[in-house]
């Protein structure tokens, strides 16, 4: 270890003495608590995560009441919090676990449990068995990148093998669980992305992208990855009793509900969408989209959805007009909701704000 090595860790013990946060996955060591804990907050700031968490555990409170739990309630749970693979791999996970007698205290036992990857797998073995595994997440990157000015892009094999292994060297040994947490807090409140608190840092007389001035330069990316532009429009059809819905069978969404869709190939023919054939399908002489929401932008991962949502209202049709609606309901894989079993369903965020506007 040089001297900036020893001192970062040294400083960063010291900054976490007086700065930690108190978070209730900190009180326990019980590993299933601190897994659910990580797989929430993949998602989610810690203010946002906090509140899902203490109520994913009241309900689930361990391996083995998620193990009984079927997969659409678990994904109710995780309504809001979006990546909706991310709780089946959880409920799949229990089941791994639940065969193999629960937890075992090693990397590589932890790592195969399904959605753990090697952020997850490294949290769960420091801070529920103390084991001297460092974490690297998006905090530790800006943290390291600005501290040691690296400029290695961190979406790239190389950059993540260098993180990894300077991490490893940092992490202080004797205090694992304490250094992860304190390097997680340390990103989160001292090393911001947009305005670092650089005039009272501990590390400021030896940061590297300080002495420049290039702390918002890091972490460096290629941007290799590339987002897709999906364009969809969703159709709220119902009578302010009833609504349809559909179910997702694949995708990110797989097993979730959504209104029924209409996907445009780009952006030109979306803007036509409402005198389209796909649109004409569902509408009748009597049955006019009114356009309730349009240009919603939905960023994911690696794609960017752009949303608009007819309203079609059902309260003015005919018996006969009604069948015929019927009929293109089953035809489509829909099914009808009554609006009271709608919490029934988890939705998509998407959906919940579009379905807002077409009630509002
Ligand atoms: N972000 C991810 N894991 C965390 C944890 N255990 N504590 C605080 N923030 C986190």
């Amino acid at each position: 270890m040089n001297n900036t090595t020893e001192r970062f860790t040294q400083c960063l013990m010291e900054w976490y003495k007086d700065n930690q946060r108190e978070l209730p996955w900190r009180k326990s060591r019980d590993p299933y608590k601190i897994w659910i804990s990580e797989i929430i907050l993949q998602q989610t700031q810690v203010k946002q995560g906090y509140d899902y968490y203490l109520r994913f555990i009241e309900r689930f409170p361990d391996i083995q009441s998620l193990v009984e739990a079927d997969e659409q309630e678990v994904l109710n749970y995780w309504q809001g919090l979006g990546y909706y693979s991310r709780a089946r791999n959880l409920h799949a996970a229990a089941h791994q676990l639940w065969q193999q007698g629960g937890f075992t205290p090693s990397y590589e036992s932890v790592r195969a449990l399904k959605g753990v990857g090697d952020y997850t797998a490294a949290a769960i073995c420091s801070f529920a068995f103390d084991m001297p595994t460092a974490v690297v997440d998006g905090n530790v990157y800006r943290v390291l990148s600005r501290c040691f000015a690296i400029d290695t892009p961190i979406d790239t094999g190389k950059g993540q093998r260098l993180f990894k292994e300077l991490a490893q060297q940092l992490i202080d040994k004797d205090h694992p669980a304490t250094y992860n947490s304190a390097i997680m807090d340390f990103g989160a409140i001292q090393c911001t992305p947009q305005n670092p608190n650089c005039m009272f840092c501990p590390m400021a007389d030896f940061c590297m992208a300080r002495a420049n001035n290039k702390q918002t330069a890091y972490p460096v990316k290629s941007h290799s990855t590339q987002t897709q532009d999906r364009f969809f429009t969703y159709l709220y059809i119902g009578n302010g009793e009833h609504l349809v819905l559909h179910k997702r069978t694949a995708g990110i969404w797989k097993n979730m509900y959504e209104l029924p869709l209409i996907e445009s190939s780009d952006n030109k023919a979306w803007q036509s969408v409402a005198t389209s054939k796909e649109m004409k399908v569902w509408t009748g002489k009597a049955l006019l989209p009114h356009l309730k929401a349009d240009n919603v932008k939905h960023v994911l991962s690696h794609r960017i959805i752009h949303a608009k949502c007819y309203q079609l209202d059902t309260a003015c049709l005919s018996t006969a007009e009604q069948l015929a609606l019927h009929k293109q309901i089953e035809k489509a894989g829909c099914i009808v909701v009554d609006n009271a079993d709608l919490a029934n369903y988890p939705l998509p965020r998407l959906m919940t704000l579009l379905m807002e506007k077409c009630e509002g």
